[in-house]
């Protein structure tokens, strides 16, 4: 384990010293091609994750490492501006560390974004799916080590860690927008490499409709802390192998910008429901 509950409550102080008696209720995490929303916050509070002790900093291209604290679409949040991800050499604990930190600071409701590689052959890419479920079958979870009851049981239920609650929302708040909203599975994969195609021939024998390298450290930690989770994968390429071509960073990130409009107006059309 590498961290105590007192490094979470630590951290935790710091910002309080900076957000004074603000209350976030919602927790956002903005994945590729999303960071853009935060700059809709208003009477925005910035706290770059290098002030926070304990803290990592964020290397990933287009994720800028800080929080944004503030109102959005009515509601109280904090943004996260940028995530950690394993493959930049961060454990499982260190990536999802920021949700206890959310957590303590007031936050039940998170959502949870990301770009992903689509598996599902039925689906296009620029196509938004909304996560029902997970794999993790690799890569240790972060709940590894002593488990701290301050946050939740030692041995958590899975059973619903995306709220069926906020997917039936996401579902009608997309069907009004006009926009396709695919369902299903996201698998974790350690990345940085794209998978190859028999690993994403594995991943639909297994039952999985998109890969990705995020998203799920930070699940894991929300849902043992009983937060209410919401989930969204911009599919913004079809996964190595599905089609005759092959995979670049610049394109993945090019098509993640491509649809962030309608996957942000989604987005917006979700928070005041929630
Ligand atoms: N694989 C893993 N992660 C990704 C992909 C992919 O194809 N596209 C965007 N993030």
């Amino acid at each position: 384990m590498l961290y105590k509950y007192q490094d979470y409550q630590e951290s935790c102080e710091v910002i309080r010293d900076i957000i004074g008696d603000f209350q976030p209720e919602t927790a956002l995490i903005l994945g590729s091609g999303l960071g853009f929303l935060a700059d809709e916050v208003e009477a925005p509070v910035y706290v770059p994750y290098n002030y926070v002790p304990h803290f990592k900093g964020s290397t990933a291209p287009g994720h800028k490492g800080r929080f944004v604290f503030g109102k959005f679409c009515g509601k109280n949040v904090v943004f996260m501006q940028g995530r950690l991800h394993c493959y930049e050499g961060y454990e499982m604990e260190e990536v999802a560390f920021p949700i206890r930190v959310m957590k303590l600071l007031g936050a039940e409701k998170l959502v949870l974004t990301n770009a992903a590689g689509c598996v599902n052959r039925e689906w296009n890419p620029g196509d938004i799916m909304l996560i029902s479920d997970h794999i993790r079958l690799f890569g240790f979870s972060p709940l590894t080590g002593p488990n701290i009851p301050e946050f939740g049981t030692r041995f958590n239920d899975q059973s619903e860690v995306y709220d069926a609650g906020y997917r039936r929302i996401a579902a009608e708040e997309a069907e009004k927008l006009g926009i396709t909203l695919r369902e299903g599975v996201y698998m974790f994969f350690p990345g940085p490499s794209y998978e190859t195609p028999a690993e994403v021939r594995a991943a639909r024998v297994l039952g999985a409709d998109a890969v990705g390298m995020s998203t799920i450290p930070e699940a894991i930690f929300a849902s043992h802390a009983g937060m209410k989770i919401l989930g969204f994968s911009l599919l913004s390429n079809m996964a190595a192998g599905v089609q005759n071509k092959k995979l670049s960073e610049e394109e993945v990130l090019e098509a993640a910008q491509a649809s962030s409009e309608h996957f942000s107006a989604l987005v917006r059309a979700c928070i005041p429901k929630m």
